[in-house]
């Protein structure tokens, strides 16, 4: 029996028919949190926009840190660094209070305001938390861009946030080497005019230039602060965070998600679903730079009072077996990951992994792309020694917390399955008109009655907002993007998007936002990118692009190519395989058939060409693809 759950609960089986009082689940839920002022309403629901715990007043940031400091957990670890370079430092949760308190001020000096948006380019160090929680603190929205995004991916979010502070560090480790966080923050600062104020981390040491007026050191302007800074009160429904993700055009979308209902779903989900006991030292080895690096390293288990591990590097350096050697010095008992990294693991073979103590892990998990049955396998055996379960979790940038998974202890686990929806909440397998579809059938994951953590717009868009998330099933549903089918015991099994987003190694990476970089580039007239199964990454990207009059086709250009788009984007965009051709499949009414382009990039056997204008296009690329 899972511990946490049991405490909460009469039995086994009253859990999820408990919760099928949806309202009543989230309001008892939403109580464990401290509230300066109780809320009027459980949920105000004007589809598709949904208030929750309205009219009550609250702080993320004192949930996540003053309200721990009461009691025992005021000199429990909150959190432990293990920097790339072997460094490591320890945060108590008063020690963390307090740098957290010290920057929100710093932060006030700065000028920014409540409801200001704060953009923080950082590597995995402790002060990126801590930038997050001084937000929090004052109630100025964060906006957090993954530190491996070029400088324009940057420049383009800072621009539609209209942030005016940037919060950033000389540099960033990786693989031994450095990355120049600060140059590409100051290429992105020139490029849109906006920032005002920068505040730069000392992480590696490199020399960068600094603007006297504009650029501050962290360390000095954390010299000059009292540590005493009090929560802002903030309304339920205020932001707390925009999060850019991909969508199906070109221009990411800025994904707002509130605090009241926010706190409470990713409290109650981390608790639950990683079956959270005191002692426990927690892993997640997500980045801050996406959604599970917000909710699952930082707001959920902090809300909870955790001890939480925090790793700056990648699981390959200095050798191989780096994850295992911080599970051994560090004595993790939760570890949560994604599938990409545990099918790297499998290629580097166990060697790794049995030279080194593992025994303290007793629950794993993973998010961000459907594990295969053999790599759930092959974590199972190797990894948690079948002596661990594994919580396979479905969720989103959207909605904030853990949808769709199973309960340790209570679930029976299926490898390959995410099992069901968490407790108080309505997930189903649509088809096109609405209706439940049969056991084995493929159908959309639709989520239909709304839910504490879902979003609540998109950030300065609304219609986006409705068109993307709300238009499929008249307003009435949650369009999530996935396809996905139910077992006979109703388990749910995800396939992966419908939509026009790649997921490399767990990443979402929109195929419209690698064209309109590639068409950016003076040699190309077109293109069109596709996600390829990968066995690693899950899904590669390979691009197909047809170049301007005159233009002589090169593998220098095929370089130049993919390296415009790590330019553009980031590494993580880079094509694996970028074909150059003459056309490109089209319809009689020009738009490109991208399932063809998917069937030659797989080898497979072409589908449907009725609806082609000009076959000798096809015939071309299966002859490059092949080559
Ligand atoms: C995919 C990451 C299968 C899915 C938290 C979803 C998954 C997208 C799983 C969201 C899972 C996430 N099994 N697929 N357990 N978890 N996905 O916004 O396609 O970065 O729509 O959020 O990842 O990616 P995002």
């Amino acid at each position: 029996m899972n511990r946490e759950l049991a405490k909460s609960f009469n039995t086994e089986k009253d859990i999820y028919q408990e919760a099928e009082e949806r309202l009543v689940f989230w309001e008892q839920q939403a109580a464990s949190l401290d509230w300066f002022k109780k809320w009027d309403t459980v949920l105000e629901w004007n589809p598709p926009y949904a208030k929750w715990f309205n009219g009550g007043k609250i702080n993320a940031s004192y949930n996540c840190l003053d309200r721990h400091l009461k009691g025992t957990r005021k000199d429990k670890v909150a959190l432990i660094f293990e920097g790339e370079p072997g460094d490591s430092i320890t945060y108590t949760y008063s020690e963390l209070h307090n740098e957290v308190c010290k920057f929100a001020n710093v932060l006030k000096d700065l000028g920014v305001k409540k409801g200001e948006v704060v953009t923080i380019y950082m590597p995995m160090i402790p002060e990126a938390i801590i930038a997050m929680l001084a937000c929090a603190r004052i109630g100025a929205p964060h906006s957090v861009v993954f530190g491996g995004f070029s400088s324009m991916a940057l420049a383009d979010r800072i621009r539609d946030a209209g942030s005016k502070i940037l919060i950033t560090a000389d540099g960033a480790h990786r693989r031994g080497k450095i990355i120049p966080l600060k140059n590409n923050a100051d290429l992105a600062v020139q490029d849109t005019g906006l920032v005002e104020k920068t505040v730069v981390v000392k992480r590696t040491g490199t020399e960068v230039a600094m603007i006297e007026g504009r650029d501050y050191w962290y360390h000095d302007l954390m010299k000059k602060v009292p540590t005493d800074c009090p929560a802002e009160e903030m309304d339920a429904e205020d932001i707390l965070f925009i999060l850019y993700t991909s969508g199906t055009t070109g221009k990411p979308k800025g994904v707002v998600h509130t605090t009241g209902g926010y706190l409470t779903g990713v409290s109650t989900t981390h608790k639950y679903i990683f079956d959270l006991q005191e002692e426990d030292i927690y892993w997640c080895t997500a980045d801050i730079g996406w959604i599970t690096g917000h909710s699952y390293l930082v707001y959920g288990p902090l809300a909870n009072g955790a001890t939480v591990l925090v790793y700056e590097g990648t699981p390959d350096y200095p050798e191989k077996d780096r994850y295992w050697e911080i599970v051994e010095k560090y004595k993790v008992t939760i570890f949560y990951t994604a599938p990409t990294a545990i099918r790297m693991f499998m290629k580097w073979g166990t060697t790794y992994l049995e030279q080194r103590d593992l025994s303290s892990l007793r629950l794993l998990g993973t998010v961000g792309e459907p594990i295969n049955p053999e790599a759930w396998q092959w974590y199972f055996k190797h990894v948690g020694k079948e002596r661990c379960p594994i919580v396979d979790t479905w969720w989103q940038t959207e909605t904030g917390m853990i949808m769709v998974t199973p309960l340790p202890g209570i679930s029976e686990l299926k490898p390959g399955s995410c099992t069901l929806p968490f407790p108080g909440t309505k997930v189903e397998i649509l088809n096109r008109a609405g209706d439940p579809v049969q056991e084995g059938e493929v159908g959309y994951v639709a989520i239909t009655e709304p839910w504490p953590a879902m979003l609540r717009n998109v950030y300065g868009d609304d219609k986006r907002y409705k068109d993307t998330y709300w238009s499929q099933w008249d307003g009435k549903y949650y369009y999530a993007g996935d396809s996905a089918k139910k077992d006979k015991d109703g388990h749910f099994w995800i396939i992966g998007r419908v939509d026009d987003v790649i997921n490399v190694s767990g990443h979402r990476i929109g195929t419209a936002e690698i064209e309109s970089a590639l068409v950016e580039h003076p040699a190309v007239a077109e293109a069109a990118c596709i996600g390829k199964t990968h066995q690693l990454k899950g899904q590669a990207i390979t691009a197909f692009v047809t170049l301007r009059e005159g233009i002589l086709k090169s593998e220098e250009l095929i370089i130049e190519l993919k390296n415009h788009i790590a330019a553009k984007i980031g590494a993580i965009a880079k094509p694996d395989e970028l074909y150059l051709t003459d056309e490109l499949p089209k319809t009689r009414s020009g738009k490109i058939i991208r399932r063809l382009l998917k069937d030659i990039a797989e080898g497979r056997a072409i589908g449907d060409t009725t609806t082609l204008a000009d076959s000798s296009a096809l015939e071309a690329l299966q002859g490059l693809a092949k080559n």
